[in-house]
């Protein structure tokens, strides 16, 4: 089939692309265009043309596909896309662009080189580019300026979300927004401006500013961009292509458009970007589950247990609109979780997030409750207890004796076996783990983990509810911490050590922090509380093996009573603001315990302490993946981007390695294991890899064409 269809009704031609799901310029579409275009000015019965998007779409972007082959250093052009920008332009015949759905990226820039543009209320328009660590490379840092003037284009480059159709009607990137059938109303649109002298955007420099006012403009989302998007190099170059439109005339300004588009083009962080792209529709997708397997109806859930995660999670199923039952043992504690609830809805009140109105309606969503009446009527039940094994089994056994037949029996656990939660029910097949990130209603992240027994429909349940909740759900296996935790304790294991060899906290937080973590890994642990990690510790006790060492100093300050940002002390000491500041007795504590336990003080670069703790990460994604509790590199990728604030525009710590070059990080794993023995024994997939000179990108591919 062809990507582009011509067509003519009376004396308007209508240029259709065909290329689902989402219209994008894949090879072959611009050259449509291009071609229809010439058909359209060569015939003499044509006095205008309309261009629109088949299907459920205008056009939503390049294809991204093509910079994926790119990055991959396959060959790959704009210049078909640029030709059809002048083609458009140059046009004598009117060309009117009807939209709807989304005119994303590359679909807006051409939107802007036909000379008018309609839409339906419904359709949505931005420049996302630095989300995939670009910039606008089809002359929308040229073009868009013209239409909407410097700041509203700095707005919509720099930061990359769309805007809806009547706020672009008003920025004038719309010239109408239509109602009913929009071909019919853009080919009357064509007729009225058929006999009018074509404009066209590239001429106007009337909303182009003046030097003083644009310099002010720039400055605001320069400081803006550098908090909002710390690290983050294209949205930089997004400004400076929009400083050019300012200052060049068109053509010129294009051509600085390219150069930094290049450069981005180019980066690891629109390799990392592209990649994190796909790993978000890719997670979705799991192996060996049929298509078939239809999702079970959610109408109804029920939480058990009102502390911070249980009325956390009550409050996602309320913002999703699904009503939830909040149980807990006592009056006291069902009476502070509600409160707690209650606090921040006056909170997201107060930021302006959503109306009193809406935070009503949220909160009449969610009903208090002691018994286990009305959960007969719940779809999905969350257990959200204390993290104890024998709490835990005694809960899912009563949940088991009132649940209805089909519920999904979800733990929110963040450790502990699912497989044996499960045995403490007549039905293991609807256990399933849901594990929720603190704070529930705040991080992104869902994963789901699969007991042995758990049926494939529980698990397609569990991940359509991920996208109801607006979470992005991602399946694990079971074992201790599943993919997320059992990573995170190397991470911290090593943070620890550090200071234990006599780094103070600030400067271990800070190197990771710089790296563009949201938080460094000792400041996270004061945020969850250190008595969390110690009390798991201790009933882990037995597994350690003498002779070997352990974190020591996060014990050492529970002992102190320093449990972290709730008893104002932790790693750092908080005011009561909880703005946090080095602790003296932390290094004190430090160094006589390394005295004591014989461990040299090491100052180490930020380059080691980046190393130490990424690597750690690293080697043990590679034992999850090569363990299966990993499906793929990638949903590792996106476990922490949106479960522990790693950077995406650094691809999450798979793609990082890969970027790197395993070999690389795979050489220094092994002088770390010469050095400090035990914890950092290779993976031997990792090995196996950085030997092949192979990437985890390409075992996920090949493990996917194998099955
Ligand atoms: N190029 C190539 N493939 C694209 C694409 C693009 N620009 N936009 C979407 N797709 C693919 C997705 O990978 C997905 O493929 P899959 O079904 O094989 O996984 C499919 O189209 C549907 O996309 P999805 O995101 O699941 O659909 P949605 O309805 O939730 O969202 C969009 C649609 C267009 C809003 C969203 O896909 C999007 O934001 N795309 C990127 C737009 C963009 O950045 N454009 C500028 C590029 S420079």
């Amino acid at each position: 089939m062809s990507l582009v269809r011509y067509s003519r009704s009376g004396a308007v031609a209508t240029i259709t692309i065909d290329n689902p799901p989402v219209n994008a310029l894949s090879p072959g579409v611009p050259e449509g265009i291009s071609e229809g275009l010439q058909k359209a000015i060569a015939d003499p019965e044509v006095v205008a043309v309309v261009l629109i998007g088949g299907g459920r779409t205008f056009i939503a972007g390049a294809d991204i596909q093509e910079f994926r082959k790119i990055h991959q250093g396959q060959a790959g052009s704009l210049k078909p896309l640029l030709r059809l920008l002048t083609d458009l332009e140059e046009s004598p015949k009117p060309v009117v662009a009807a939209i709807h759905g989304t005119a994303l990226g590359g679909g807006l820039e051409v939107a802007m080189a036909c000379h008018y543009r309609v839409a339906v209320a419904s359709a949505q328009l931005g420049q996302p580019e630095v989300k995939l660590g670009l910039i606008p490379g089809g002359e929308g840092t040229q073009r868009l300026p013209r239409l909407v003037g410097v700041a509203k284009a700095l707005e919509m480059c720099v930061f990359g979300e769309p805007i809806g159709a009547k706020e672009a009607l008003q920025a004038g990137i719309l010239d109408e927004i239509v109602e009913g059938e929009l071909l019919d109303a853009a080919v009357a649109y064509a007729q009225r401006v058929a006999h009018l002298p074509p404009p066209k955007t590239s001429a106007r420099t009337d909303k182009l500013g003046d030097p003083e006012a644009n310099a002010a403009a720039i400055a605001t989302v320069r400081e803006a961009a550098q908090k909002r998007m710390r690290g983050q190099t294209a949205p930089l170059a997004a400004i400076e292509a929009i400083e050019a439109a300012t200052k060049l005339p068109f053509r010129e300004g294009c051509q600085r458009e390219q150069e930094l588009f290049a450069a981005c083009l180019a980066s690891d962080q629109s390799k990392a970007l592209v990649h994190v792209f796909f790993a978000e529709r890719t997670v979705g997708k799991i192996p060996g589950l049929g298509r078939d397997v239809q999702p079970l109806a959610l109408h109804r859930a029920a939480v058990v247990g009102a502390g911070t995660m249980g009325s956390g999670i009550a409050m996602v199923y309320a913002n999703a609109g699904i009503p939830v039952l909040l149980k807990d043992s006592t009056e006291s504690a069902l009476t502070r979780g509600m409160n707690s609830i209650r606090t921040n809805y006056a909170n997201s009140v107060k930021k302006g997030r959503f109306s009193q109105q809406d935070a009503d309606k949220r909160l009449a969503l969610i009903t208090p409750t002691l018994s286990y009446d009305g959960f007969e009527q719940a779809d999905v039940i969350v257990e959200a207890v204390f993290e104890n094994m024998a709490l835990k089994k005694q809960v899912f056994a009563e949940i088991d004796a009132v649940a209805k037949p089909d519920a999904v029996l979800a733990s929110n656990t963040s450790t502990l076996n699912i497989d044996e939660i499960a045995s403490a029910t007549q039905r293991p097949e609807s256990v399933i783990g849901h594990h929720f990130f603190s704070p529930a209603h705040v991080m992104r992240l869902l994963e789901i983990v699969r007991g042995r027994a758990t049926s494939d429909r529980i698990i397609v349940t569990s991940l359509e509810l991920a996208k109801r909740l607006r979470k992005v759900g991602v399946v694990v296996g079971n074992c201790r911490g599943f993919v997320g935790n059992r990573m995170f304790a190397p991470y911290c294991r090593e943070a620890i050590f550090l200071v234990e060899e006599g780094n103070p906290p600030e400067q271990v937080d800070q190197a990771l922090y710089e790296f563009g973590m949201a938080m460094g890994p000792l400041a996270v642990q004061d945020l969850a509380g250190l008595d969390v990690g110690w009390r798991i510790r201790k009933e882990f006790k037995h597994t350690e093996i003498p002779g070997i060492r352990y974190p020591e100093l996060d014990s050492l300050l529970c002992e102190q009573g320093f449990f972290g940002q709730k008893t104002g002390a932790g790693f750092y000491r908080y005011d009561e603001n909880r703005k946090p500041s080095p602790h003296p007795r932390v290094m004190e504590l430090a160094r006589e315990y390394a005295a004591k336990a014989g461990i040299p003080q090491t100052p180490a670069t930020p380059q080691e302490i980046l190393e130490r703790c990424l690597y750690a990460l690293i080697n043990e994604g590679a034992a999850l993946l090569a363990e299966g509790i990993a499906l793929r590199s990638v949903d590792i990728d996106i476990i922490y981007i949106h479960g522990y604030g790693f950077p995406a525009w650094r691809g999450g710590p798979m793609k990082y390695a890969d970027l790197l070059g395993l070999d690389r990080v795979y050489q220094k794993v092994c002088e770390f294991y010469g050095r400090f023995g035990y914890h950092w024994r290779p993976a031997p997939l990792l090995e196996q890899l950085a030997k092949e000179g192979s990437s985890f990108s390409a075992y996920d591919q090949s493990k996917a064409k194998g099955q």
